[in-house]
């Protein structure tokens, strides 16, 4: 489990992007946080991969407080935490298979790493990844060739690479189609369902958050102003998120 407890975050000297924040996500759920722009969506999942620093508060993956690890561990415990962005963040020149086990290296010694040196169950694991993402014709396509749709089930099977404890998505179906929103998001809810990932999501649209969560947290101007199961969410929850 997730638990968030307290968090705090200015950016250098600026007003507090984030006040007090605390909200728990649960594995076997999907748990999305909607708020307007600029409410500190973006910031709450970097802080829960501390890419960024200088915050206040606790952030417990299971029983680890992740402000308090020294580097080694962090490093451990990061490769536990699968990405998933708004822009795929692949590496375009590289194949769908290459990107994919791309998500084994931080499992890998620096020098196994450097020369992309994968066991033989490694691809065959990464294969069996893109075929469960329906892209079976296209693991060895580049991924400057693939759809934005295509390009972003090639970064979930990259996140699964890492057999992750969570997966944090930042507005994942942001730059997509209806119909690849629909195959991302299914392949999201089934990742929490079947496979016990925490399944952490930022969206903006408010309609997707519905059908697809189990519970929803609402941010407005860093401070959580719902937090419940998302058939709870009502007009006035919405308004009192966005307003
Ligand atoms: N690197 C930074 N330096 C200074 N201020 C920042 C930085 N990143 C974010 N902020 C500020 O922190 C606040 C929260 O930003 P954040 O990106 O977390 O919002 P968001 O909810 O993800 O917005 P969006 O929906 O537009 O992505 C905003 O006021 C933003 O201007
Ligand atoms: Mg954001």
């Amino acid at each position: 489990m997730l638990v968030i407890k307290n968090l705090t975050k200015s950016y250098s000297g600026q007003k507090r992007s984030l006040e007090n924040v605390s909200f728990a996500a649960r594995p076997g759920e999907v748990s999305v946080i909607i708020g307007p722009s600029g409410a500190g969506k973006t910031t709450i999942l970097r802080s829960i991969n501390q890419l960024i620093s200088d915050d206040d508060g606790q952030i417990k993956l299971d029983d680890l407080d992740i402000r308090q690890l020294n580097r080694k561990t962090l490093k451990k415990v990061r490769h536990k935490i699968g990405m998933i962005f708004q822009n795929y963040n692949l590496i375009d020149p590289l194949t769908a298979i290459e990107n994919v086990l791309h998500g084994r290296l931080g499992a890998k010694s620096t020098f196994a790493g450097m020369f992309s040196l994968y066991t033989a169950a490694e691809k065959k694991e990464a294969l069996t990844l893109l075929e469960q993402m329906g892209l079976k014709d296209f693991a060895f396509k580049r991924c400057s060739d693939l759809s934005g749709g295509q390009k972003q089930r090639v970064g979930i099977a990259r996140a699964l690479m890492q057999h992750p404890k969570i997966i944090l998505c930042d507005e994942p179906i942001a730059s997509l189609d209806p119909k690849s929103t629909t195959l991302v998001m299914n392949i999201l809810r089934k990742l929490a369902i079947e496979k016990k990932i925490i399944v952490l999501i930022n969206l903006h649209q408010v309609e997707i958050a519905k059908v697809y969560a189990d519970h929803i947290i609402g941010l407005n101007k860093g401070k959580v102003v719902f937090d419940d199961r998302s058939e709870k969410l009502n007009t006035a929850a919405i308004n009192l998120i966005y307003s």
